[in-house]
């Protein structure tokens, strides 16, 4: 976020940044998104509704699990919420008490320890490596669990690393008692043919967290969903309640339509990230960036840069004010992404060109000053 406004700052200043530290799509929703969401407000619908959500979206929701994995949730089980975000919150809100632990892989999505450290626990991180393809190891995970282990975090595919988890990894995560918290927000953006497995297929004791920010391009509407266990509806729906009382009337029109009619962009989306995702990695390579395995889903190279610079902070600022081109800090990630950077390849072919270009042009003098600093 560091990174972005001072982006911002160097675009009012007149410069051209490129920005590829913004975790969205740069394409629009698709239209029969925005003219569902126009339609809804033309007729009036600006109330509230129902706290879990509208039946017919929470409908269309359980039948999309079902296309998606031979699962369609009851939807009764399901709470639409405004994003993933507000789900993730209550989820973690509801299952941590001050003491409490979570465990989850590192690198990570940046909010989990957050909400958790928010609820008074404490984030535990089993370590995952480049070389593995960021893959999960349960025996680690069931190395670090205690009597005090709430949660064990799951997201396949992965922010910041792309990584897509396997099945008998899910399964085997699944076993291990407390309950998953599966944050599968970035499904659907896979490539080489690979399906990642929802938690839905494994049991119902899950907490599935999903939402329309990424694969229909929909980050500003903000919309999304959990699916919980029977037990756990009535105290997540209170929350809400207290919380937001609902998600948008009209927003909630536009996710039926995505549900309904978003198949084809969200497939000519996951195309194109496919060919950019080649595109980026091939060309960090070129520049000296170490990938040992292509990502396999989300839209996100996270390049190993240690030989431009150990501090990614520093280095990622180094880059926009040099470059004017923005990266995310690996540090965001948790201390074992130091001395990475994370890239988003949702934005156009000519954009990515021309990052690699900018970096082309200021890698050598990065990697020079890297050398000198260490000597002395
Ligand atoms: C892994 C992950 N989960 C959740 C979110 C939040 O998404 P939403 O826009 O639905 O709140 C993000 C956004 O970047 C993300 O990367």
């Amino acid at each position: 976020m560091e990174v972005m406004e001072r982006a911002f700052e160097l675009e009012a200043a007149g410069a051209r940044v490129i920005h590829l530290e913004i975790g969205e799509p740069e394409s629009r929703a698709p239209d029969r998104v925005i003219e569902a969401c126009q339609r809804a407000l033309a007729d009036g619908e600006t109330r509230y509704t129902d706290s879990r959500g509208l039946l017919e979206l929470r409908e269309a929701i359980s039948r999309d699990c079902q296309r998606r994995f031979g699962v369609a949730p009851d939807p009764a089980r399901i709470l639409v919420t405004a994003g993933t975000s507000p789900a993730m919150l209550m989820v973690f809100s509801l299952l941590v008490e001050p003491g409490d632990e979570v465990v989850m892989a590192t690198p990570h999505y940046p909010c989990y320890p957050n909400f958790i450290r928010y609820c008074g626990g404490e984030p535990i991180a089993v370590p995952t490596r480049a070389e593995d393809g960021f893959a999960l190891n349960p025996d680690e995970v069931r190395a670090v669990l205690t009597p005090r282990t709430k949660a064990i975090v799951v997201a396949s595919p992965a922010n910041p690393t792309g990584a897509v988890q396997s099945r008998e990894t899910l399964e085997a995560l699944g076993a291990l008692g407390p309950p998953l918290v599966s944050d599968e927000i970035y499904h659907g953006l896979v490539y080489d043919g690979v399906s990642p497995t929802s938690a839905l297929e494994l049991h119902d004791r899950a907490f599935v967290l999903d939402g329309f920010s990424k694969r229909y391009a929909m980050t500003g509407f903000r919309l999304g969903w959990v699916v919980a266990p029977d037990s756990a509806l009535r105290s997540l729906q209170t929350m809400q309640q207290n919380f937001f009382i609902s998600a948008n009337r009209f927003v909630q029109r536009a996710g039926i339509a995505a549900l309904e009619s978003g198949a084809e962009s969200q497939e000519s989306l996951r195309a194109a990230c496919e060919q950019r995702r080649g595109r980026l990695v091939e060309g960090l390579r070129a520049l000296g960036f170490e990938i040992p395995r292509m990502p396999e889903g989300a839209f996100y190279v996270l390049a190993d840069a240690r030989r431009f610079g150990a501090d990614s902070r520093q280095l990622a600022s180094a880059i926009l004010e040099r470059a004017h081109v923005g990266t995310a800090p690996g540090i965001d990630f948790g201390s074992a992404a130091e001395g990475m950077l994370r890239l988003c390849y949702a934005v156009s072919e000519e954009a990515l060109d021309e990052a690699l270009e900018r970096l082309a042009a200021v890698l050598p003098e990065l990697e020079s000053e890297n050398r000198a600093g260490r000597q002395r």
